[in-house]
């Protein structure tokens, strides 16, 4: 029963999450154009490449205030993406499956860099969500679909490292492992995680407001 769901998993329903993923993204995209455009009826179309392309640089390097005045943050920030996108991208066995299913390839991490790596992302998702249940102001603005998100994001690192040291029963794990993954495709077209695409595009818009208004866009 559990090598069928995990014969599943790894197999149709990839294509199901991947495709999904990426049209969510794409309609999200879509339609944040339209509402912009909606919204800056009227108004001269003055946007400023320069600044929005600053403005993201500021941030991703980071050289933001808020990586300033925030500095343990931003280094969970970090902490947390770094691993998500080399753990996730450049793992070999994410990338034997993504050889397997699509044709695609290309080089990998060592094996051992995986394990620290992801217990880095779970230390750091722990700060994020300590920060946001005992921070007093961060406190008040944290819903319950705040701590979700962060919960969600843990489940596939914890399935994957407890997969990865041979924890449990190995079949049950990596099941565990693949199908939080593919929850985590599945709802970051329509929550808080959709920011892996509209963070470029909000940010853009802001650095060049920000920038023609002279108070920093960053
Ligand atoms: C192009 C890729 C991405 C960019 C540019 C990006 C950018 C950001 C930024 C600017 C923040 C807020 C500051 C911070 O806490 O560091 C953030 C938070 C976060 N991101 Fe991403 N991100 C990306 C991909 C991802 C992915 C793939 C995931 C998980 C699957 C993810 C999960 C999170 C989580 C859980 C938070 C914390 C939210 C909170 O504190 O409530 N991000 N991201």
């Amino acid at each position: 029963m559990i090598r069928a769901v995990y014969d599943f998993a790894t197999g149709p329903m990839l294509w199901f999450s991947s495709a999904f993923f990426l049209c969510g993204l794409a309609y999200r995209l879509v339609r944040y154009r339209v509402l912009m455009s909606k919204a800056r009826q009227g108004l001269p179309a003055d946007f400023r490449p320069g600044w929005a392309l600053a403005s993201i640089v500021h941030f991703l390097l980071p050289l933001n205030r808020t990586a300033r005045s925030s500095p343990w943050s931003t280094l969970a920030g970090f902490g947390l993406h770094i691993p998500l996108l080399v753990v996730g991208l450049f793992f070999s066995a994410h990338v034997v499956m993504v050889e397997q299913r699509f044709g695609l390839s290309w080089p990998t991490i060592p094996d051992a860099w995986a394990d620290g790596l992801t217990v880095l992302a779970l230390a750091s998702l722990a700060f994020l969500a300590g920060k946001r249940l005992l921070h007093p102001s961060l406190k008040g603005l944290t819903e319950g679909k705040d701590l979700a998100v962060l919960g969600l994001v843990a489940l596939p690192l914890l399935t994957g490292f407890a997969a990865h040291q041979q924890w449990g029963e190995s079949l049950l794990m990596l099941t565990l492992h693949v199908l939080s993954a593919h929850a985590v495709l599945i709802v970051a077209p329509f929550t808080k995680l959709t920011h892996m695409a509209l963070f470029f595009v909000s940010r853009a818009a802001t650095g060049s407001d920000f920038g023609k208004r002279e108070v920093g866009p960053w």
